[in-house]
């Protein structure tokens, strides 16, 4: 059973700062911000999240008497629900505020209803925003820590996250040394244009020594992203070519401001994920998805349940410990950890 102290006594945290310099941010709002060792240390503490939740008994009181406050400006099914149970499992007061039933539907600035926010004293907020760096804005205007569950194109950084853990989950679950990601080859297909997961992922599986493919229609890549880096692919079948791991995206069409593919069938024939086409990568490859999924437009279903290929439910159980490691060490200062105030 997963002991009740603070994680800071983590054997695999050995490899990292002590204290506040294994993590020395108030805020987690994008993986751009954070050093490998960081990014790192945050799986470490997740894997112990990992047992505790896959015991039968698993409330946790290392937050007790906290409040987090999730303040969701856009749907979310998984992430909305993945901060919730990472908040109670942790011991927290948990408070959802959802937009439609906010005054933001009155017209209230987001930086008022930061102000709002902060003046319940909050000791962590979780924002979701339609827009790029809304996340950063309500940060500077709060005393205590804010977490992006996605704004707007930008990032995601807590998927990302879990997305590396999954990952480093099944590569270790095949019996491959999974430290970090240098050799593997990993290719992201779907409306990158739009797809704050893909950035956050680029960021992330590069800093730790993957090689990053991204494939869309032109209309659905970014312009100049391979300066970040990535290689850029119009044509599926040569982006799937001996990769390890394929990620498949939604196309968001609540982003979309006009026509951006032809129809959702001309775009399952070129970049769906198809069993014949994962063909393509290697032998084994694995499959992934961020989720929502739509079946039949970018990814097969006998792909997407593939039971030894399809990492898409684990990805899913990931969210949460990334969850409880992300707010349990944001949360360490304001608990008066040693050595973390
Ligand atoms: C993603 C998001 O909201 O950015 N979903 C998620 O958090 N699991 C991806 C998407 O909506 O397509």
């Amino acid at each position: 059973m997963a002991s009740m102290t603070t994680r800071s006594d983590n054997p695999a945290s050995s490899r990292f700062p002590v204290g506040r310099q294994a993590f020395p941010h108030r805020d987690l709002t994008g993986i751009g911000r954070l050093q490998r060792h960081e990014i790192l240390f945050l799986l470490a503490e997740a894997q112990q999240w990992v047992e505790f939740n896959r015991q039968s008994a698993k409330h946790g009181d290392l937050l007790t008497g906290l409040t987090v406050i999730n303040a969701f400006f856009e749907n979310s099914t998984r992430t909305l629900l993945s901060f919730e149970i990472a908040g109670k499992r942790l011991g927290a007061d948990v408070v959802n505020m959802h937009a439609a039933q906010s005054s933001v539907k009155k017209g209230e600035t987001l930086i008022d209803t930061a102000i709002t926010l902060n003046a319940m004293r909050a000791d962590a907020i979780v924002i979701r925003h339609g827009s790029s760096g809304a996340t950063q804005l309500i940060a500077d205007q709060v005393d205590c820590p804010v977490l992006n569950a996605g704004d707007g194109q930008h990032e995601h950084p807590t998927q990302a996250l879990l997305d590396a853990l999954a990952l480093r989950e099944a590569l270790v679950a095949r019996g491959q040394s999974a430290d970090d990601f240098t050799g593997l080859t990993i290719t992201i297909c779907g409306d990158i244009l739009h797809s704050r997961v893909a950035r956050s992922n680029l960021l992330c599986l590069q800093a730790l020594g993957a090689t990053v493919r991204l494939c869309a229609p032109p209309a659905l890549m970014p312009t100049g992203i391979e300066a970040m880096g990535a290689e850029v692919h119009h044509d599926f079948d040569a982006a799937l070519k001996g990769a390890d791991v394929v990620m498949m995206l939604r196309l968001q069409t609540e982003r979309m401001s006009g026509q951006f593919i032809p129809s959702p069938r001309e775009y399952h024939h070129l970049y769906g994920l198809t069993k014949r086409r994962l063909g393509y990568a290697s032998g084994d490859a694995l499959v992934m998805h961020p989720g929502p999924m739509n079946r039949g437009v970018e990814i097969d279903s006998d792909v997407a349940d593939m039971i030894d290929r399809s990492i898409i439910t684990r990805q899913v159980e990931m969210g949460v410990a990334i969850r409880m490691a992300c707010l349990e060490v944001l949360t360490r200062a304001r608990r008066g950890v040693k050595g973390w105030s």
